[in-house]
Parts: structure tokens; C-alpha cells; sequence
């Protein structure tokens, strides 16, 4: 539905708030978290994340997006670059076991991961309430980006205010009670490991507040990563006092508090560390809650504006409580739009919250984005790019979040010195590896110890392909040329030097296709029959990454005015883009996972390794290919018939898939399934069913996937691809096709009303309405591509 700043007003009294839920905007509750971070609300500002519990005795869960396990470490293998040659051999002869085992001894890293990310510290407020709550409310406000509580207890409403600010680098929260002299709040920081240092101090001059913070380390080795946090509170009315760790204020009218930590990933000594953090809660003090608050709101609004979905109104069934509306979702979907719309909205809060420019070394949402409790998180909440990593930025650049990518291209400057040194020393070769996962270090090496997901170099290929779609989207040619080139560029580098001619194709090889194992199938030369193996050569997807990488270079070769006499990487993607075999279909009609008919080992497996290039990639697509792309339907309607889509993010991807393949119903279905089976308390996506572990990847992947039912852009701009019966009537403003092209549009009936496209860059614009329907372009019938100019706007009709 349509966002109302003059909603925010409302939260001046809980009393007032419930007649004005809106549906796809808020995620409220009449209960705390029960002490369950999968109930809690996830605010932050990019760095600085917050998990509001919202309790009688608050904790706040706080994250700062560089404090992970250690320092960097050289795993590497030295033993690779001698092994890896008879490896190939291995497998090109048959003895595919044989590889495998000597892959993970003599290529799999020493120790087996980078580092994990960890927790920043906790704040606690206790206000002496206890029991005896009532009218109580939570809230989360994925338009402003806020979140809150609001209570009543003898007779007194209290109301906490929690937000992140960008502009101020802060989270800021407000605790007020609606009688004067009645807020008593103890507050405190803890951390359960690895504590340097916890002070508290009260200024009699309240102007730079009353401080407490902590300092610790990440770890104990002498080079963890340490980090300085203070609070500051700032009483209006009341007494304070101290215990020299915590800062107890009692008869007050408000509380302000505002925080920050710095650690040592960005500051090379704590004294510039410490003067940043206090003069980052400097400025804010100064500037006082208000301010901070309007600055805040200004600016993630402006991000979340821009983008307005409508697919439906729920009336009065979408102003329930969140936990409500989700168990009437799993009943009857159809009854509640709005939960669509607002999990499309908290993908982008989310994105907004956990990923922006903070300066050089920015750090992207990693598997928990900036909201994780633990020490020792699942898959060490790391940077896993052999999926997760890539879904987190699916939605970015079509919901018109392009800035919130730099944080992956400042990791992708980290990694590529670490990756060209891992590249020379495990495989003799120039240019930029990275294996399945990576760290804040850039760590490049191979990660954990297992043939179906070890060895796979192709990390830098997929992130590569994110540099150029930023391009493709933004058509900056000062990024294409300073950022995207250097990676496209050393990726293909290094996988040029990789291929080897193995049946008159560039062939890679040892590598895998993500997770999955085969089946080594008996003859064909092939020892070992019946083994479930991981290893091989010329790996389906591995084909799909080349052909695009190649084709990427090809692209960037030709804008930036790149030749083969300056630069020997066009004229290599030139050489090997036509030698990368093309995909094989097997007899039962799909598209083969690897370069034999191997029987996978779960046919239902939740990674569509083999149809990245139906999507992310586009050669698999229906307008690209037919043959190719009936192929990958069959592959990918027999993975879901055999369970696939078991984890949220997976679910996710087949979204995206079927929206690619123009079925829209299908894609649709998974949208609500997923809504019905993933999301805990709090919306996080999770792995297997409300309460297991947070996984943001799969709420970014739906965000990207209800957008992909309704714009395409990778074969023209094509309007209401794969429209959902079930939305029938919409509308929806400021989503960005490739091309710079913004796109309105509003239908009815099934049908396209009309659209307005704004050219933000100028250039040809192809259209394309649902299944080919006739269109006039500002009256004029459309007959082909359209010559734009920078700032034009286009009407688009359905005759
Ligand atoms: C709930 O809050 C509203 C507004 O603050 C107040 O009018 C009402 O009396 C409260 N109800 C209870 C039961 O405390
Ligand atoms: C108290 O505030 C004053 C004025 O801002 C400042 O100069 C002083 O350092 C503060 N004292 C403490 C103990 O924080
Ligand atoms: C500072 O303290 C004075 C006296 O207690 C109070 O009147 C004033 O509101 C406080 N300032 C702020 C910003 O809260
Ligand atoms: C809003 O975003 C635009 C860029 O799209 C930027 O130029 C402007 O400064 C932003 N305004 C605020 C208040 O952040
Ligand atoms: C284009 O890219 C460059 C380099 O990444 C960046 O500095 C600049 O802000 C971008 N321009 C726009 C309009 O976003
Ligand atoms: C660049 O090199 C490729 C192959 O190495 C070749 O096919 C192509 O013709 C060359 N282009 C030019 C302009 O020389
Ligand atoms: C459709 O046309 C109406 C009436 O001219 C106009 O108000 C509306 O903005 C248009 N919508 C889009 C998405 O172009």
C-alpha cells in the first residue's frame, strides 16, 4: 500500500497505533521476544546493527559489521600447484575417487576455515517492571527503518524508540514515560568473552552525557580484532548514578542514548579507533535526539520510497498482529496481500539496515547480514559465495538499491591481492581465485574439507558477474573501467590459465558443482562405480560462469576501448568464449548437471547449481534459448518435485527461476510457501522452519523474486513477464531494469494499464509487454527498440 509519512506521528500513544497498522509497511506485536532472537527486530545503519528484544528488562543484541573471530591467516596448501596437474589427469582417466582423495590432501586449506563473525556486545536496560505489563506493543517500521516498544504498567505508559542512524554513523534510542519524573532505567553493555575494559562515568554538565562502554578483543590471540563501544545517556529530568560500570538514572522524564563502537579492522591504533567513536557520539549528542532521529529517517527513507508495491489490499486482516497475520497466511494466503508485500519491504529494510558506503572498507551483509548473537554462528555467519553472498544483492540493483552494493566491491578490492597470491601458489597462475567462502580478510583460500565443495575456484567468476550487472544496471563507465574491470579482468586471467583442451573445449577442471554429489556411474573408463563423489571436470555451471565471464570481458573489452594489443585478457575471453562446451541435455530431456549423465545423488538438491544461467545468468532463458530453456524447466520442475526448495533460500531461488521461465503462478505459489513454511517470529528467513537458524540470503532471494514476476531486463525490458493470476490488479513504482531504465506501471484484470519508463542514462530501449501484446509508446504503436534520451520519460499503453 501506498507509505504515509504522517504515520510515524502515530506512536505517541500505543492506544492510537493499532487503528493504523499498515499492512505492508509494519511488523507489530502485542509480546516481547521471549528472550528469542528469532522474534526480535533487526534495526541498523549499514555497520552498527541492533536486535531489539523488546522485554521488561531490554536487551539489545549488537553487532558492528568487522568484528570477526581473528586476523587473517595463511591457510594455503603449498603442496597444490605440484598435485594439481595429476588431479586433472586423475579425472580426465576415470579415477575420480582417486582425485577426490588427493584434492583434499594435497589442495583443501590448513586450518579448513577463515574466521567467523562474532558479536559486538549486549545492552541492557532495566526499568524495575517486571510483571504487570499491559497494552503492550512492538513494532518494526520498514519504511523509516525504526523500531519500538510502547507499554503500560501502573498506569503509566513507557515507549522506547530504537533507530540506526546512517548520517551519524549511531543507533539512537528514546525511553520516555507519559508522566513526568517516572522513567528509572539501570543501563548497561555486556559481552560474554574477551572483555578489556568496562568503565562508566556521570558529567555533572549533562552536555556530553553520561558515558559507559566497553572495549574488548575478538579473540585472545595479541592480534585479534579489538573494538572500543560507549554509550552515552542524556536524562531530562531525574538523578544519576554509577557503579563505575553502569549508569542508573531514576525519576526522569526521557532517556536518550545514543551509541557507537570503531575496532581495529579500520583504525591502525586505538587512539584513532577512540577518537572516531567520540567523535561520531559527539556530533550526535550535540546534535540531540530529535535531530539524529529526523536526519535518520531522512535518509533511510529515501532509499525505501523509492521502490512502492501494490498487489492488493488486505483491509482489516493485514492490521492484525504480525504473529496473527502469519498463522491466517498459512490458512488462506489469498486473504492477506499485504504479508507479501510486507516481506518485499522488509527484504529491502533489511538490505537498507545492513549495507552501505561507510567509507573504503565498507563490509556487506554476510549469512546473518549484521544480526548475529553468537560466538560460534552457523556456517561461522561468513561470506559463502557459492550462493548466499550473490542472493544477498539479488534485490539491490531492480529494487533501485544500487548503492547499497559498494560494501561488496570495497570485500572485492580486499580479496583480489589475497586471491592473486592463492592463485599463484595453489594452481601457478596469474590473476584472482576465490574458493566457496571468504571473510573481512578476503580470505581466498579452499574452505572446509569435502569433494563437493572444496575445490571449486569459480567464487571471483560469480562475484565478477555482480560487478558487471551493476554496470549493466547503472551504466557508470567510471565503474565499469575502475571497479568492475580489475576483477573482471583478473578472474578471467585466472581461469584462462586454468583451461586446458580436453575434447576440443577450454575445459576447467578439478572443480564441482556446489555441494552436490554424483554418482560415479560404472563404465566409461570410470573406477570406483557406485561412490557418491563431488570432483570433476567441466562442471555445468562451471561452463555457464565461463561463458558469461568471457562474454562479460568481451563487453567491458569493447566499452572501455580496450584492445587485444593492451590487453591479452580481451583476446583470451576472445579465444575460449567459443570453445566452453555448451550445455548437455540428457535423455531423460535436462540439463546435465555435470559432463556425463551422472545420477545426482539427491535429485532433489536445494543448490540450482546447473540453472545459474536461467538466474541469475540469462543464456538458459526462454527468449535466449528455447531449447536451453525447456531443458532447464524440466531439470528444474523435476528438483522441486523431489523436494528441492527445502531450505528458504533455496525456495527462494525457485522463484526467481520460475519468474525467469514466465511462470508466474508457479512462482508465485513458491512466494507464498515460502512465507507459509520459512520466516521466524520476527520475518528472518531461516533454514529449515520458524525458530532454526537465520539465513538473510532467502529474504533478499524473495524480494528479488516477487520483483522478477513483474520486470525483466535481461533480454530487453520486458513488462509483466510472468504476472500471477493471483494479482491480478497492482501497481508498482521505481523499480530499475538494465538500461538505467525506471519503471512504473499499474494493470488490471491481468493486464497492463500502462506504464511510464524514465530513461535515467539515455540509449536504445527494447520493450516488450506480458506475452507479446501490442503497446504504443506515447501514443505511437511500438515497432522497435526506442532511441532514449538522459532524463526522458516514456508512456507506455496497451492499446
Ligand atoms: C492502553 O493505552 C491507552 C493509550 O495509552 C490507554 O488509553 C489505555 O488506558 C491503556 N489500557 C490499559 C489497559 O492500560
Ligand atoms: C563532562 O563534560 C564536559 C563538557 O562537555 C567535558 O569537558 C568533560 O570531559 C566531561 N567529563 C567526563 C568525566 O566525561
Ligand atoms: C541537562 O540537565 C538539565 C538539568 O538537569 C536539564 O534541564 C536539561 O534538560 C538536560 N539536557 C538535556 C539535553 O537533556
Ligand atoms: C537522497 O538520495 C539522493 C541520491 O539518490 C541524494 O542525492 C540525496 O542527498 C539523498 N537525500 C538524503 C536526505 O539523504
Ligand atoms: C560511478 O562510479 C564511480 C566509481 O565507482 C563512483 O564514484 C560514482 O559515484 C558513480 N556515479 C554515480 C552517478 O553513481
Ligand atoms: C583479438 O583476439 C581474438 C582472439 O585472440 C581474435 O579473434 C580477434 O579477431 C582479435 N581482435 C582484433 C581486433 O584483433
Ligand atoms: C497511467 O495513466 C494515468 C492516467 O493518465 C496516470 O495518472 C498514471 O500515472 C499512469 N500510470 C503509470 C504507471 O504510468
Amino acid at each position: 500500500m501506498m507509505f504515509s509519512d504522517a504515520l510515524s506521528l502515530v506512536f505517541l500513544a500505543a492506544g492510537a497505533v493499532s487503528a493504523a497498522w499498515d499492512g505492508s509497511r509494519f511488523a507489530w506485536y502485542t509480546s516481547d521476544s521471549a528472550n528469542d532472537i528469532h522474534n526480535a527486530l533487526p534495526i541498523g545503519n549499514g555497520r552498527l546493527g541492533a536486535v531489539v528484544f523488546g522485554g521488561a528488562v531490554e536487551k539489545l543484541v549488537l553487532n558492528e559489521n568487522s568484528v570477526w573471530s581473528g586476523p587473517w591467516q595463511n591457510r594455503v596448501n603449498t603442496k597444490s600447484q605440484s598435485a594439481v596437474g595429476d588431479i586433472w589427469k586423475m579425472l580426465v582417466s576415470g579415477s575420480i575417487t582417486a582425485a577426490g582423495q588427493s584434492a583434499m590432501s594435497n589442495m583443501a586449506a590448513n586450518p579448513t576455515s577463515p574466521r567467523a563473525y562474532n558479536p559486538l556486545v549486549n545492552v541492557g536496560m532495566d526499568f524495575g517492571h517486571g510483571s504487570g505489563m499491559t497494552n503492550y506493543t512492538r513494532w518494526l517500521d520498514t519504511y523509516e527503518g525504526t523500531s519500538g516498544v510502547s507499554y503500560t504498567y501502573n498506569g503509566v505508559t513507557y515507549t522506547r524508540e530504537y533507530l540506526a542512524s546512517y548520517p551519524h554513523g549511531v543507533l539512537a534510542f528514546r525511553l520516555s514515560s507519559s508522566d513526568t519524573g517516572k522513567l528509572n532505567v539501570k543501563l548497561s553493555l555486556s559481552r560474554a568473552q574477551w572483555v578489556l575494559s568496562q568503565e562508566a562515568s556521570i558529567n555533572q554538565s549533562n552536555s556530553t552525557g553520561h558515558s559507559f562502554s566497553l572495549s574488548a578483543n575478538s579473540g585472545q590471540n595479541t592480534d585479534a580484532i579489538t573494538f572500543w563501544s560507549e554509550a552515552r545517556a542524556i536524562n531530562s529530568g531525574g538523578t544519576v548514578t554509577s557503579d563505575g560500570k553502569t549508569v542508573s538514572i531514576t525519576g526522569a522524564n526521557t532517556v536518550d542514548v545514543f551509541f557507537n563502537a570503531e575496532t581495529s579492522y579500520r583504525y591502525s591504533n586505538a587512539a584513532a579507533g577512540r577518537t572516531e567513536l567520540k567523535r561520531k557520539l559527539d556530533a550526535a549528542v550535540a546534535a540531540g535526539y530529535p535531530a539524529v532521529r529526523s536526519a535518520a529517517v531522512a535518509d533511510f527513507t529515501n532509499l525505501s520510497r523509492r521502490v512502492n508495491l501494490n498487489i492488493g489490499s488486505s483491509g482489516d486482516a493485514g492490521t492484525l498482529a504480525t504473529p496473527t497475520r502469519m498463522s491466517n497466511f498459512k490458512k488462506s494466503p489469498k486473504a492477506d496481500p499485504e504479508m507479501i508485500t510486507l516481506m518485499f519491504n522488509y527484504g529491502r529494510h533489511l538490505l537498507i539496515s545492513s549495507s552501505r558506503d561507510t567509507g573504503p572498507l565498507s563490509l556487506p551483509a554476510n549469512l546473518q547480514g549484521i544480526w548475529n548473537q553468537d560466538y560460534s554462528p552457523a556456517w561461522q555467519s561468513k561470506y559463502t559465495i557459492n550462493i548466499n553472498l550473490e542472493m544477498n544483492y539479488w534485490p539491490a540493483l531492480v529494487t533501485n538499491l544500487a548503492e547499497t552494493q559498494k560494501p561488496v566491491f570495497d570485500l572485492l578490492n580486499v580479496a583480489l591481492p589475497r586471491g592473486q597470491a592463492v592463485a599463484k601458489t595453489m594452481y601457478g597462475c596469474d590473476g584472482f581465485v576465490l574458493h566457496h567462502n571468504t571473510d573481512l580478510w578476503g580470505d581466498a583460500a579452499p574452505v572446509d574439507k569435502g569433494t563437493p565443495y572444496t575445490i571449486w575456484p569459480m567464487g571471483a567468476a560469480w562475484l565478477a558477474f555482480e560487478t558487471m550487472e551493476h554496470y549493466r544496471w547503472t551504466q557508470n563507465v567510471t565503474f565499469l573501467r575502475e571497479t568492475a574491470w580489475p576483477i573482471l579482468n583478473q578472474a578471467a586471467t585466472f581461469l584462462a590459465c586454468r583451461l586446458t583442451d580436453w575434447n576440443g573445449y577450454s575445459t576447467l577442471g578439478p572443480s564441482l558443482s556446489p555441494e552436490h554429489n554424483f554418482i560415479v556411474p560404472s563404465g566409461k573408463g570410470l573406477t570406483q562405480a557406485g561412490k557418491a563423489e563431488g570432483l570433476d571436470i567441466s562442471i555445468e555451471m562451471d561452463n555457464q560462469l565461463l561463458r558469461q565471464l568471457f562474454t562479460d570481458v568481451l563487453t567491458a573489452c569493447s566499452v572501455l576501448s580496450l584492445s587485444n594489443a593492451t590487453q591479452s585478457t580481451c583476446s583470451k575471453a576472445a579465444l575460449h568464449l567459443p570453445k566452453i562446451r555448451p550445455p548437455g541435455i540428457a535423455s531423460n530431456g535436462r540439463i546435465m548437471e555435470w559432463r556425463s549423465d551422472y545420477s545426482p545423488q539427491e535429485p532433489g538438491h536445494r543448490h540450482f547449481s546447473p540453472l545459474w544461467g536461467l538466474y541469475p545468468g540469462r543464456d538458459l532463458t526462454p527468449s535466449v534459448s528455447s531449447t536451453y530453456s525447456a531443458a532447464a524447466k524440466k531439470l528444474l520442475d523435476n528438483r522441486m518435485s523431489s523436494g528441492s526448495g527445502s531450505t528458504g533460500w533455496s525456495r527462494s531461488w525457485a522463484i526467481n527461476l520460475y519468474a525467469r521461465l514466465g511462470e508466474g503462478d508457479t512462482a508465485w505459489g513458491h512466494v507464498q510457501a515460502l512465507i507459509q513454511k520459512f520466516p521466524s517470529g520476527n520475518l528472518w528467513n531461516s533454514d529449515s522452519g520458524p525458530g532454526s537458524s537465520f539465513q538473510i540470503d532467502g529474504n533478499f532471494g524473495v524480494t528479488a523474486g516477487i520483483a522478477e514476476c513483474f520486470l525483466h531486463s535481461h533480454d530487453g525490458v520486458h513488462l509483466l513477464p510472468a504476472l500471477p493470476a493471483a494479482v491480478a490488479k497492482g501497481s508498482v513504482q521505481g523499480l530499475v531494469a538494465r538500461g538505467n531504465f525506471v519503471v512504473d506501471m499499474a494493470w488490471e484484470g491481468g493486464k497492463l494499464v500502462n506504464s511510464t519508463v524514465t530513461a535515467r542514462s539515455g540509449g536504445s530501449l527494447a520493450l516488450r509487454v506480458q506475452n507479446g501484446v501490442k503497446f504504443q509508446v506515447d501514443d505511437v504503436p511500438y515497432a522497435g527498440p526506442i532511441q532514449t534520451k538522459a532524463g526522458g520519460v516514456y508512456r507506455v499503453s496497451v492499446v
